[in-house]
């Protein structure tokens, strides 16, 4: 067998694995379409049409846009009232904003642990870390995997607690044959580059609740009020619209959300089998309360070896695998959080997390079986040189 490409081998793949974002004239049209109506900013009829038609997709009565995913949390945070004195409960394995949106708020994040098998908010964790301040949960719907929101929804609903559902990695998820977002007082979805869809950037805040949209289009809009004139300010706000040209090219990206969504599941499936029977690696178990997985991430966990995670992926990535990652410590441990009273070890199922498991990025889900296939061979290839790799790496010479 040739040796590692880490050790100076051939690697297993040379040729890029599908290219992401994926658009076509679609997307062009819509932009040229944009650009020659004249209305390019917030006001664009394109941004009152991705809200309603993304709405509608994810089973909310109303959705508002605005610049980013962040934003999208800090608005659904402040038009809930979240503020100096209250706390929300927030899962340690996710993006920073997910955390800091409500210190934007000047409101204290609690972390609780997650689920050792969905790598989501632990709704036992979350009853026990609630206290007489907790006002809110933030649940990630991780990779693309609902939360337990059947848990989540109940605890919630005996403390009084806003729940706001971290949607960004759950554009088309279903829980329970609903759509992730749908089930708290709101739900926030990203549009970032690297997201199921993308503007680029982008966001939105969905909500089933009439007063709630209002709040929070207000937050998003200066302060305004619907129907209020143009210098009428109700509350505080800020200048946090959708473009239209990011609403046009949502609207195209939004089209083609359900083929891929569908390509994803049968890779996803395929690549199960293969992964299993490696022996090296355990596939995301998926709950069958889940109908529809995001995968926007597909997770994978190492099982017990002497290869450190971080080798394992250095290794495979030489062997021309991309789109591997892994957040490298739970998320309280950042500078940001230092005088909140989250400490390294809190949370142990999070930091197993950190250790043991990393993702395959989605586009590599939407590649053909024979990509895939060197996907596995790759694996199948470290796991046979582990020992060499491991030799390579106290020498030095695994670079
Ligand atoms: C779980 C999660 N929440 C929130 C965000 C923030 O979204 P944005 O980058 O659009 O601000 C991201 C990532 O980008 C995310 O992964």
């Amino acid at each position: 067998m040739p040796s590692l490409a880490l050790l100076g081998g051939p690697p297993v793949r040379r040729k890029p694995f599908a290219a992401w974002p994926v658009f076509d004239d679609s997307e062009k049209q819509a932009v040229l379409d944009v650009l020659n109506s004249g209305v390019w900013g917030g006001y664009s009829p394109k941004v009152a049409e991705f809200e309603r038609r993304f709405a509608a997709f994810h089973e909310s009565r109303f959705g508002i846009s605005v610049a980013n995913g962040t934003l999208a949390l800090e608005a659904a945070l402040a038009a809930a009232g979240i503020g100096p004195g209250d706390e929300v409960v927030v899962p340690p394995i996710t993006f920073i904003a997910t955390a800091t949106a409500v210190l934007r708020v000047g409101a204290v994040p609690v972390f609780a642990d997650i689920d050792a098998a969905s790598y989501n908010l632990s709704p036992q964790r979350l009853a026990e870390a609630i206290t007489p301040k907790t006002r809110a949960v933030i649940p990630v719907h991780f990779a693309g995997h609902p939360a337990d929101m059947d848990a989540i929804l109940e605890i919630s609903a005996r403390h009084g607690l806003v729940v706001i559902e971290d949607a960004a990695h759950a554009h088309g998820a279903c829980w329970r044959g609903r759509k992730a977002g749908s089930f708290g007082h709101f739900g926030s979805f990203s549009f970032q580059q690297s997201k199921n869809m993308t503007a680029g950037e982008g966001g939105l805040v969905a909500t089933s609740d009439a007063e709630l949209a209002e709040r929070t289009r207000s937050v998003c809009n200066q302060g305004r009020r619907t129907g209020g004139a143009w210098y009428e300010h109700v509350r505080l706000g800020s200048n946090y619209r959708l473009t239209g040209w990011q609403a046009a090219v949502l609207l195209a990206q939004l089209e083609r959300l359900p083929a891929q969504l569908e390509k994803r599941a049968r890779n996803a499936s395929l690549l199960h089998s293969k992964l299993l029977s490696t022996g090296v690696l355990l596939p995301p178990a998926v709950d069958p309360r889940v109908n529809v997985h995001g995968y926007y991430l597909y997770t994978v966990r190492m099982r017990p070896s002497d290869l450190p995670r971080d080798l394992f992926l250095r290794a495979l990535a030489a062997e021309g695998i991309p789109g591997l990652g892994s957040y490298p410590h739970p998320i309280y441990t950042n500078k940001v959080f230092d005088g909140y009273p989250h400490r390294r070890g809190d949370c142990p199922e999070a930091e197993r997390f950190c250790r043991e498991c990393f993702w395959v990025s989605h586009e590599i889900l939407l590649a053909e079986e024979s990509d895939l296939a060197d996907f596995v061979r790759a694996v199948e290839k470290v796991r046979d040189q582990a020992g060499e790799l491991l030799a390579g790496a106290s020498h030095g010479s695994a670079s």
